[in-house]
């Protein structure tokens, strides 16, 4: 059973210096001291450029200024300045507050359920084989190159973040549904993992690097069999981990979906 105001339950508000000092929670109250609104900011350790950020007003207080001067303390409690990182999909009414901050977006991703039957709209590909082909090292050194600069230009990763990237990424996968592209060297060229965490599976990746040789045809054949794989076991719909600029992977959003609803990543200064 939860104590916490229903207002406040499912927000991500981590206990105050839960990891270090970035991780900070504050709480608003009113003259009574009852709890009407909380924030907190967080450092991620594989992105630890800016503070992600969660702020939520009980429903009775809103348009007060409360997420406001909630937003102006946790600023003042940086350790050091960076900017503030939020994401929700486009059509949530928080990005009207984020907008009065002048807010810029950074990234958009896809919001819809795709259905892998649409599998049939894509082409298979020779070079295509079941991640499970390759040992969990070689699929993590994939995984992390493939991360690292689908990230570069907009949430670049910390220099030292690639082991927490990879940390538990060989629990949450099914290597057997997870799909690679391998060159006739034996080299990975394209990876495409699912991750599975009870709901629906989660599927995302890209090319091994930024300037792969016909990139879009080695995702388009490493969709193709995860989905079929997928649509074999009875999964009719599954997420997509992608992004608007990823060069190989957005081209096939057209033929899977087409893409309906966006997630959207804003980066702003308090
Ligand atoms: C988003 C949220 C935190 C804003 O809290 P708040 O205390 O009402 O925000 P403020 O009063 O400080 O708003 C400042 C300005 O942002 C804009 N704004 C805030 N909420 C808005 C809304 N729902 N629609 C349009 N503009 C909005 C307004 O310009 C407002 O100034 P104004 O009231 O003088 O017009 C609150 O609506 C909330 O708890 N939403 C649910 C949780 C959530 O989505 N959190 C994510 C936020 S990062």
């Amino acid at each position: 059973m939860s104590l916490a105001p229903a207002w406040l339950r499912e927000r991500r508000m981590l206990p105050d210096r839960w990891r270090d000092e970035h991780t900070r929670t504050l709480i608003a109250e009113d003259r009574a001291g009852e709890s009407i609104g909380a924030g907190a900011m967080w450092t991620s350790r594989v992105h630890p450029d800016r503070y992600s950020v969660d702020l939520v007003v009980a429903p009775g207080h809103r348009r007060a200024g409360i997420a406001t001067a909630l937003l102006a303390a946790l600023a003042d409690l940086q350790p050091a300045p960076k900017p503030f990182i939020w994401g929700a999909a486009e059509n949530d009414p928080a990005h009207e507050f984020v907008a009065t901050l002048d807010a810029r977006t950074i990234q958009r991703s896809p919001l819809n359920t795709f259905h892998t039957s649409r599998a049939v709209r894509l082409r298979p590909h020779d070079d295509v084989a079941p991640a499970a082909a390759v040992s969990r090292v070689a699929l993590e050194q994939a995984w992390a190159d493939m991360y690292e600069w689908t990230h570069a230009d907009w949430h670049p990763m910390g220099p030292d973040a690639r082991g927490a990237l990879v940390e538990d990424l060989w629990d949450e996968i099914d290597p057997h549904l997870s799909s690679i592209a391998i060159s006739a060297t034996g080299a990975i060229d394209a990876v495409l993992l699912v991750f599975i965490d009870g709901g629906r599976p989660v599927v995302a990746g890209e090319t091994v690097s930024r300037d792969t040789t016909a990139g879009t045809r080695l995702l388009e054949g490493s969709v193709r069999r995860t989905f079929d794989q997928l649509a074999e076991r009875w999964v009719a719909e599954t997420l997509l981990d992608a992004h608007e600029t990823d060069p190989h992977f957005a081209p096939l959003f057209e033929a899977l979906g087409p893409v309906t609803r966006w997630h959207r990543i804003v980066e702003f200064r308090p």
